[in-house]
C-alpha cells in the first residue's frame, strides 16, 4: 500500500445512492448512529461517508472549503466529532475538477490547502470524485487526470494524518483504450478506485439496480490484477436495504463483492433495514471471505450458459467458490474442489456462508441455484469432522 492504509477492503456507509444531495447533518448522524446500533459497525462498516453536495457554493475569503450553512449550520469538523465519538471514521467527498459532479468547488488548484483543510476536520477517509477536470493544451487527459490525482494523493499524504484515498479517475475512461492505463494508475496512488458505472440510485426500480449490479460485475471480475492488500477494485455501493431487489438479488450482491474483495459500502436508509438485508449485510462468513488478510481478488475459472464459477484463495488454504447464475430461470450449476484450486485429493468439507450448512464433498462442488441467485462455499480440504445442519439466516450468523 503505497500509505500503509487499507490492508484490507473498507466497508462503511455512504449517502449517495439513497440520498443524492438530500443530506443533512443530522441525517448522516442518524445513520452513522444506525451503523452501531444495527451491529453492523462491530462488524467492520466503520466509515461513514458524507458524499457531494456537502459544501457551500463558494469558498471561503482565504479559498478555504467550508460547509454548507443550512445543511450543515455545525461544520464538518462538528461532524467528524460526532462520527468519531460513536467509534467509527469520518468519510467526505470531493471532486479533481474545476467543480464537483453536483457544481461545488472542486479542489483543481486547491489541492494542498484542501487535504490540510480535511486533516484538520479529523477526516479518514476521502473520496475524489473526477468530472469538471479541464483539459490542458498538449496534454491528454490521461496525463492531465494522472497528475492531478497524484498531486492531490501526495497532498494527502504530505499532511500526516492517516487518511484513505478512493480515487474516480478509471470511472471516467472507461470503455476509452486509457481505460487499463488509468486503473493501474490509480492502484499507485490510492487505496480504492472506482472504475465503471454508478450503481444504481436508490429510486430507480429493481431491474435497473439488477442490471447495474450485473453491469458492475462484469467490468469488476476481470480486473484482479490490480487488487491487493492497500489498493482495491471498488465497483461502487452494496444496495442491501433498499428497494425493488429481491434477497436473493441482495445476497448475490453481497457474495460477489465479497469474492472480488470489493470495498463493502452500504448505501441505503440503515434505520429502515429489513431483516433479510441486515442478514445478507451483516453475514461474518462472507464478511470475512472480503476481508481475508491473503487480499486476492477472486476470478472466474469456469462459465456456461448463463452461469459463472469463481474462485477466492484464502490466508488458511481455503477457498472460497460462488457459483453465480446470471440466468433468468434456475439451474443447477456444478464445478470441482481441482477447478476452484483445490488440486489433488479429497475429501473435502464445503461450508456453505449463507446458511452456515458443513456438508462433505469428494470433490464435487454443486447446486440448484435459482434465477440471478448465487451459492457460496468455503472449501477447505480434509475430512468432514464438524458437518452441521442449515441454520436459518439470521444476522448473528457465522463464527469465523
Ligand atoms: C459520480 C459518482 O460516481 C457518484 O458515486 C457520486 O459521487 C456522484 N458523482 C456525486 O455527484
Amino acid at each position: 500500500s503505497y500509505n500503509g492504509l487499507a490492508l484490507t477492503p473498507p466497508m462503511g456507509w455512504n449517502d449517495w445512492s439513497y440520498y443524492q444531495c438530500n443530506i443533512d447533518e443530522s441525517l448522516i448522524v442518524a445513520q452513522a448512529k444506525a451503523l452501531v446500533s444495527t451491529g453492523l459497525a462491530k462488524k467492520g462498516y466503520d466509515t461513514v461517508t458524507t458524499d457531494d453536495c456537502w459544501m457551500a457554493g463558494s469558498r471561503a475569503a482565504d479559498g478555504s472549503l467550508q460547509a454548507d450553512p443550512v445543511k450543515f449550520p455545525h461544520g464538518m469538523a462538528w461532524l467528524g466529532k460526532q462520527i468519531h465519538a460513536l467509534g467509527l471514521k469520518f468519510g467526505i467527498y470531493e471532486d479533481e475538477g474545476t467543480q464537483t459532479c453536483g457544481g461545488y468547488p472542486g479542489t483543481w488548484g486547491h489541492e494542498t490547502q484542501d487535504a490540510n483543510t480535511f486533516a484538520s476536520w479529523g477526516v479518514d477517509y476521502v473520496k475524489l470524485d473526477g468530472c469538471n477536470v479541464p483539459t490542458q493544451p498538449g496534454r491528454s487527459s490521461l496525463q492531465t487526470y494522472r497528475s492531478a490525482y497524484e498531486k492531490f494523493s501526495g497532498a494527502l499524504v504530505a499532511t500526516g494524518r492517516h487518511m484513505v484515498f478512493s480515487d474516480s479517475m478509471p470511472a471516467y475512461f472507461e470503455g476509452s483504450s486509457d481505460w487499463m492505463a488509468s486503473i493501474s494508475d490509480a492502484s499507485k496512488v490510492s487505496n480504492l478506485w472506482r472504475e465503471g458505472a454508478d450503481t444504481a440510485l436508490g429510486q430507480q426500480s429493481g431491474a435497473a439496480k439488477w442490471s447495474a449490479i450485473a453491469y458492475n460485475y462484469g467490468y469488476n471480475v476481470g480486473l484482479g490484477q490490480y487488487a491487493g492488500p492497500g489498493h482495491w477494485n471498488d465497483p461502487d455501493f452494496l444496495l442491501a436495504g433498499d428497494d425493488g431487489l429481491s434477497t436473493t438479488e441482495i445476497q448475490s450482491q453481497m457474495s460477489l463483492w465479497a469474492e472480488m474483495a470489493a470495498p463493502l459500502i452500504s448505501s441505503t436508509d440503515l434505520t429502515k433495514l429489513s431483516p433479510q438485508a441486515l442478514a445478507v449485510l451483516g453475514n461474518k462468513r462472507i464478511i470475512a471471505v472480503d476481508q481475508d488478510p491473503l487480499g486476492v481478488q477472486g476470478h472466474i475459472v469456469q462459465q456456461g450458459t448463463a452461469y459463472d464459477v469463481l474462485t477466492k484463495p484464502l490466508a488458511n488454504g481455503d477457498v472460497s467458490v460462488v457459483l453465480f447464475n446470471k440466468g433468468t430461470s434456475s439451474q443447477t450449476i456444478s464445478t470441482t474442489a481441482g477447478a476452484a484450486g483445490l488440486g489433488g485429493s479429497g475429501p473435502f468439507q464445503l461450508t456453505d456462508l449463507v446458511d452456515g450448512r458443513v456438508t462433505a464433498s469428494n470433490g464435487v462442488i454443486a447446486a440448484d441455484v435459482p434465477a440471478h441467485g448465487t451459492v457460496m462455499y468455503r472449501v477447505h480440504r480434509g475430512a468432514s469432522t464438524k458437518l452441521a445442519p442449515a441454520v436459518s439466516p439470521s444476522f448473528d450468523n457465522g463464527t469465523v
